[in-house]
Formats: C-alpha cells, sequence, structure tokens
C-alpha cells in the first residue's frame, strides 16, 4: 500500500495538512513525523513517526519501513528564527531537504517543497512580482529557498523526480501558532484582538505583504499534488497570491468586529528588514494558468472566519479568567 510522509508534521503547515490527508487517503497511509511531538489533537495510536530530517539514515529507515510513495516535506526553520540561526537554519532547510530529495530518488517518491515569498530580495521587482525573475535574498531563510527551489529543479530534470512545489506567502491560521515567521504579526493580532482588545505590532503599520488563509493554503497543495504533470511547465517554486494587506489595513477589519480594538506599533527592526526585503504582492498567473490555482478567501472572509472560530478556541480559557 502506498504510504505518504509529512516532516514537520507538528507545524502550523502540517497540524492541518495531516487531518486533510487523512479524510483523503486514510488515517494509515498518512504517517506524521517531526522532531517533537504533535499537540495531542490526534488520536495516540494514530501513524507518527519520531524523525529529524538532518539525518539521512532516519529519513531512509521511515520512507523504506512505511512503503512511502510521496513525502511532504515540511520540516524548516522559518525567517526570523533562521536569522538568528544562520548555521542552524542551512543545517536543517537544506541538509533536510537534500535528504528527502535523495531517499525521493533512491525510493522513486513524490515530493511537495513549500518554498516562500522569502526567496525574493530587494532586487526583485516588489509589485506584482514575476514569476520568473531575479532572486537575491539577503536572509538565511531566503537563501535555503532559493536553493532549495534550485535542487527541486536537479532533481526533477536530472533524476526525474516528481518534485513539486509553491511559494507560500504569510500562513494565517488558528489551530497551531506559527513558527516564527516575520509574518507572524497577522496571527498574533486575532490572538491579542479577542484576549485584549488591543496589539502591539513588529511591524510598521504602512509595510505590506501577501498573505493566505490557511484553507487556501491546504487546498493549493493538494491540487497542485493532483495537476496534470503534462500542464506544469514549471512544477516547482509557483507564486501564490490570495490576498495583500498592511497591518494597518488588518486592524481596521478587525475593528469592523470589535470596534474597541487598538493597535500600536513597536517596529522589531531586524524583522522590518526582513519584510522590507520581501515582496509587497506577487504574480500568481502560472499557478492559475497551469493548475487552475484561485484563492477562496479575502481579507474580509478570512478576518471573519479567524475571529468566530479562534474566539470559539479561546472560550474555555477566557472564561477562566
Ligand atoms: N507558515 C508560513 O507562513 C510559511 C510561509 C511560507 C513558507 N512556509 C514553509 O512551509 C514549511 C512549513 O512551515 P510551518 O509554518 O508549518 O513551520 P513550523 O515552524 O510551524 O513547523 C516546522 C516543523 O518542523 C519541525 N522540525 C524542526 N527541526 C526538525 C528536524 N530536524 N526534523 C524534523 N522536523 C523538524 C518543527 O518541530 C516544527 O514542528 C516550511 O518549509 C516553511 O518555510 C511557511
Amino acid at each position: 500500500m502506498d504510504t505518504i510522509l509529512v516532516t514537520g508534521a507538528a507545524g502550523q503547515i502540517g497540524s492541518e495538512l495531516i487531518p486533510a490527508l487523512r479524510t483523503k487517503h486514510g488515517v494509515s497511509r498518512v504517517i506524521a513525523s517531526d522532531i517533537r511531538m504533535p499537540a495531542s489533537t490526534t488520536a495516540s495510536d494514530d501513524p507518527f513517526e519520531h524523525l529529524d530530517c538532518t539525518k539521512l539514515d532516519h529519513v531512509q529507515d521511515v520512507v523504506r519501513r512505511h512503503g512511502v510513495r510521496t513525502i511532504y516535506h515540511l520540516a524548516a526553520m522559518l525567517s526570523a528564527i533562521a536569522e538568528d540561526r544562520p548555521q542552524a537554519a542551512w543545517t536543517l532547510n537544506m541538509g533536510g531537504l537534500y535528504h528527502v530529495l535523495e531517499v525521493a530518488r533512491q525510493h522513486r517518491c513524490s515530493v511537495f517543497f513549500p518554498s516562500s515569498i522569502g526567496a525574493f530580495g530587494p532586487t526583485t521587482p516588489r509589485d506584482r512580482t514575476p514569476q520568473d525573475t531575479p532572486q537575491r535574498p539577503t536572509t538565511m531563510y531566503g537563501v535555503t529557498k532559493v536553493s532549495g527551489e534550485l535542487l527541486c529543479d536537479y532533481y526533477a530534470q536530472r533524476f526525474g523526480v516528481d518534485v513539486r512545489g509553491v511559494r507560500f506567502p504569510g500562513l494565517i491560521s488558528y489551530v497551531a501558532p506559527p513558527g516564527g515567521g516575520t509574518t507572524d504579526y497577522a496571527v498574533e493580532i486575532f490572538y491579542q484582538a479577542i484576549r485584549y482588545r488591543h496589539y502591539t505590532c513588529f511591524l510598521s503599520g504602512d509595510t505590506a505583504l501577501d498573505m493566505m488563509y490557511m484553507p487556501d493554503a491546504l487546498r493549493a497543495i493538494v491540487e497542485l499534488m493532483d495537476a496534470d504533470p503534462a500542464r506544469l511547465k514549471h512544477r516547482n517554486a509557483f507564486n501564490l497570491g490570495a490576498m495583500n494587506f498592511t497591518p494597518e489595513t488588518l486592524a481596521a477589519e478587525i475593528r469592523k468586529h470589535i470596534p474597541e480594538f487598538v493597535i500600536e506599533y513597536e517596529v522589531d527592526p531586524i524583522r522590518q528588514a526582513i519584510a522590507d526585503s520581501w515582496p509587497r504582492s506577487v504574480d500568481d498567473s502560472a499557478a492559475r494558468a497551469e493548475w487552475g490555482w484561485k484563492p477562496a478567501y479575502d481579507v474580509a472572509a478570512m478576518t471573519k472566519d479567524m475571529l468566530e472560530k479562534l474566539g470559539t478556541k479561546l472560550k474555555p480559557a477566557l472564561a477562566k479568567g
């Protein structure tokens, strides 16, 4: 029986991709794996492997034992933490991907690899950033994402590995907290708005970035992996857009539901510099043309849903006081 392996499954994306894949393919066919234990939202006998992607033999062992045929490789260090620990970021982001691609080559697995708008840099056109354009990122996260995109292309062209991927913008979700990226403010703001009616933002109020709501991100992953390969000219590193806003416009959207909500700013120079080196918006026409990408959530629909779902999730804690 062909099985699916998800690395980094306890993170922001994996916490929601695992249930989505299990609904589609069946629980026993989807092996969650991470270097840490996932939050106990899944049954204890659901398949889980303690897997460190920086160890080639760990990846090989899990793929061989479970007869894995598709790997969703989510284990990585995100932008803000990677800037703090660049050497460790290289080891995890590049080492982990290299091991996954090598094992995929040996076992004829397909691979999904998420790149990021962090793969662009200050010399990239910042508005409606084209699919194919200069990429000279100035962060270690960006360096590993561009290198990862190239390595994926190499394994596809040289060894015929079916590796596909997207460049995600900042992802907004309520199930698992974000893992230390530059766009984390767009999640934190909802927790603080519900709890305290107040948020102190680490990016300046006019910092425009592309963002996406998690249900769209999950759909993008599934649709790209299901896409007819004959239609894919790029295969990997597709630009993806969904919504675009600044902290100021997101705060205004939240105030439509919580009128007393106040946003203040204490700009963190490190994360601001990272955001300022990224595109303000991307052109995702290649994804739209090659596999029919179309986002469902704009900022208004996302904000309404986030406040409802997070409000329900936080209710017991708020009731306790
Ligand atoms: N969340 C976003 O906004 C966003 C945007 C663009 C791209 N991405 C990319 O999507 C992928 C997943 O992102 P995420 O937000 O879920 O990240 P996350 O930080 O929430 O989760 C990453 C997971 O990797 C695990 N991990 C760390 N070291 C590991 C190791 N050595 N072996 C195995 N697992 C290890 C962590 O325990 C964590 O659960 C990453 O490649 C990230 O760069 C995310």
